[in-house]
């Protein structure tokens, strides 16, 4: 195992803590969605709410520790290099990824906290982030939710940037930061 990333290729904590956080950010996003199946109130909608607040709570959790193996080592090459308009687009929507990652459980911890609702964590229960004050819940509620969906896309362009790279240009952008090879 490499924990400082190699010239070709990202170091194993990055490449595990990557399509680790893509699983849990699936469930994130599924269950959110999953809980409109069942009608308010009832209680599987309120595990389908519950497993949101608590997987987003872990990706909080996580980022600061793939954060750190990230910028603690040199960034692999990619080979053939792209063009400059291509890294820097490349850089900012990963820039836009660990805001996202980062924002949107501090956004939802928020919520829980202004609207006066528990906030649980695998069977702790987490100090609110402020005061009681429902106007103030349901704005932040409201940017959670588009942000949100804008992550749909966000996450949707950098998954087929890194598929473009690899079928189209046939570079190693995607093999730098895929397990075993
Ligand atoms: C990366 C982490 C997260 C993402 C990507 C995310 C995404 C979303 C999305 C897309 C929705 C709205 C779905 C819709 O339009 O109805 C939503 C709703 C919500 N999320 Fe999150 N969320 C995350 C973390 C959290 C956390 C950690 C909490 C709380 C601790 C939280 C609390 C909420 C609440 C209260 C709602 C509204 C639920 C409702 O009105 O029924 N979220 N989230
Ligand atoms: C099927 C889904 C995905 C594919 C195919 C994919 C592909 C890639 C590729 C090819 C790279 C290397 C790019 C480079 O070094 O320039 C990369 C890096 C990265 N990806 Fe993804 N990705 C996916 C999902 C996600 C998700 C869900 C997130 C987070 C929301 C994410 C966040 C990042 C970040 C921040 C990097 C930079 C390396 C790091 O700091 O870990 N990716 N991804």
């Amino acid at each position: 195992m490499t924990i400082r990333n190699h010239p070709e290729r990202y170091s194993t904590p990055v490449v595990i803590l990557h399509w680790f956080m893509l699983l849990l950010l699936i469930a994130v996003y599924g269950f959110i969605e999953l809980r409109e199946l069942f009608p308010k109130g009832t209680e599987p909608r309120e595990l389908m709410k519950t497993l949101h607040f608590m997987l987003g709570l872990t990706v909080l959790a996580t980022v600061f520790l793939r954060l750190f193996f990230r910028i603690s080592s040199r960034t692999p090459a990619i080979q053939p290099a792209p063009g400059w308009i291509s890294r820097r687009v490349s850089q900012a929507v990963q820039i836009a990824l660990y805001t996202l990652m980062i924002g949107m459980p501090i956004a939802g911890w928020l919520v829980l906290s202004a609207a006066g609702k528990p906030v649980p964590f695998f069977g702790l229960e987490l100090p609110p982030l402020i005061a009681e004050n429902k106007g103030l819940a349901d704005t932040i509620k409201g940017v959670h939710k588009t942000v949100g969906k804008a992550g749909y896309l966000l996450i949707a362009a950098h998954a087929l940037a890194g598929l473009y790279h690899h079928y189209v240009r046939r570079d190693n952008t995607l093999t730098r930061i895929l397990p075993g090879r």
